[in-house]
């Protein structure tokens, strides 16, 4: 079998690259290990950036995103007992943050790629890279019992923080920048009416962020330690958790209800450069991940494959490799400001295990001048509606 980019990996990415690929006119194939049920029923991202809503709506994949999403103005930061708003629609002059979960995006990618007849292969087995060296490369997998090999002009891997294609690459062309946070979130859906905003909460007891999916649809998290387990967690011990750090003078306060998924999430920061390796390229999570304090790791992956799919229609139009030769340059910019901001969110807004009074009186006064300052609630707005520059 032949294609002209083979893309490995059915997440945002790669359905994202397909689509942009095709509109191009360029041919791509896509391999994804799971099946189609699992891809469109995982629960992960929700703050889906303006930039990344404006690309799906300039695309004709946003239908369903604009008449279901939920805009939000701004964002809560909640300490000294009090929700202090951070209007980021004010402060960015219209631009703001659309809540949409990413499963809905899958579900409206795959049904845009095979409305057109592109080609899916769900529950791909063993795959292969190789040859991305050279001008052939090609990808080899098990589907339905059958071997196959994929001959093509350039591979997408686009297979996720867990995916193949980044290992394959030989070790002394990259270099890895990383860092492990001593904490995760314990993450919760619950069946419960949405408090209708987006807190991000300081407290002695630790982190929490309070989120939604649909007006009767609440995701919410809480820091625990790396090692915690789920099994700790019954549903009371749970809601009695989530009152106590978010508590307040305020008298602001939110609904229990059934929890329909208990999850935790490690928290760490991974960047690899460069993001290619000859006619092998990287995008999203398979080159970066971010913490998901700042909301930003589908985003990237949505921008990182808007450079590809340029580069590789600046590829097909000409001959000339000139701006796939810049993809990874131009990802990295925007990469870097969102790990830092992710960083810094995180840094403020979390217990450490090592924190001393002293660490604690620099974030609360971080957070009062944030949520006091102009200059300070426009920067945390800029990064959080998404940076470009
Ligand atoms: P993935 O979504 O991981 O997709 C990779 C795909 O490749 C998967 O379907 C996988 O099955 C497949 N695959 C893996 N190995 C292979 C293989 N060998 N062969 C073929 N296929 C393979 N981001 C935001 O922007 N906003 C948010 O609000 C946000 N919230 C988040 C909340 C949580 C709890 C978590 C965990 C993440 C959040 N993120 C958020 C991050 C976001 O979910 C990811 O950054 C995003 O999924 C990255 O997309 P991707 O296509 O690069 O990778
Ligand atoms: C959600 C996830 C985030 O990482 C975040 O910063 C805000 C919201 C969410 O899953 O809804």
């Amino acid at each position: 079998m032949r294609t002209q980019v083979a893309i490995v990996g059915a997440g945002p990415a790669g359905l994202m690259l397909a689509h942009l690929l095709h509109l191009q006119g360029i041919e791509s194939f896509i391999l994804e290990t799971r099946s189609r049920a699992s891809i469109e029923s995982t629960v992960r991202a929700g703050v889906i950036e303006q930039s990344t809503v404006d690309l799906m709506a300039a695309t004709g994949v946003a239908g369903r995103l604009l008449k279901e999403g939920c805009p939000h103005h701004g964002i809560y930061l909640r300490f000294d007992g009090k929700n202090h708003f951070i209007d980021v629609f004010e402060l960015m002059g219209g631009k703001t943050v659309m809540f949409y979960p990413q499963h809905e995006i899958i579900k409206d990618l795959v049904a845009a790629c095979l409305a057109v007849g592109g080609d899916i292969r769900f529950e791909a087995q063993n795959v292969r890279v190789s040859d991305f060296d050279t001008d052939h490369p090609k990808v080899q997998f098990q589907h339905e019992g059958q071997e196959i090999t994929l001959d093509c002009d350039f591979i997408a891997g686009c297979d996720g923080s867990q995916g193949i294609c980044r290992n394959t690459i030989p070790a002394s062309a990259y270099t890895i920048y990383d860092k492990i946070y001593p904490f995760s979130w314990f993450g919760i859906l619950a069946e419960a009416p949405s408090a209708g905003k987006l807190i991000y909460s300081y407290h002695e007891k630790g982190f929490a962020l309070v989120s939604s999916r649909t007006p009767n649809l609440q995701r919410m998290y809480f820091q625990v330690d790396p090692n915690d387990s789920v099994a700790n967690w019954p549903d009371e011990r749970i809601w009695a958790e989530f009152y106590a750090r978010l508590e307040g003078e305020d008298g602001w306060t939110f609904e229990s209800g059934k929890i329909i998924k208990k999850d935790i999430i490690g928290m760490r920061s991974y960047v690899i450069e460069p993001m290619q390796y000859g006619r092998m390229f990287l995008a999203g999570d398979a080159a970066h991940i971010i913490p998901p304090t700042g909301a930003k790791g589908l985003n990237l992956a949505i921008a990182d494959v808007k450079h590809l799919a340029d580069g590789l229609q600046h590829f097909y139009a000409t001959g000339n490799t000139a701006e796939l030769e810049t993809y990874s340059s131009k990802c990295l910019r925007r990469i870097w400001r969102a790990e830092h901001f992710s960083w810094w969110m995180t840094s403020m807004l979390h217990r450490f295990p090592d924190d001393n009074k002293f660490q604690q009186k620099l974030q609360l006064s971080q957070l009062r001048y944030t949520a006091s300052s102009h200059a300070a609630a426009y920067s945390l707005a800029e990064n959080y509606a998404g940076f470009e520059g």
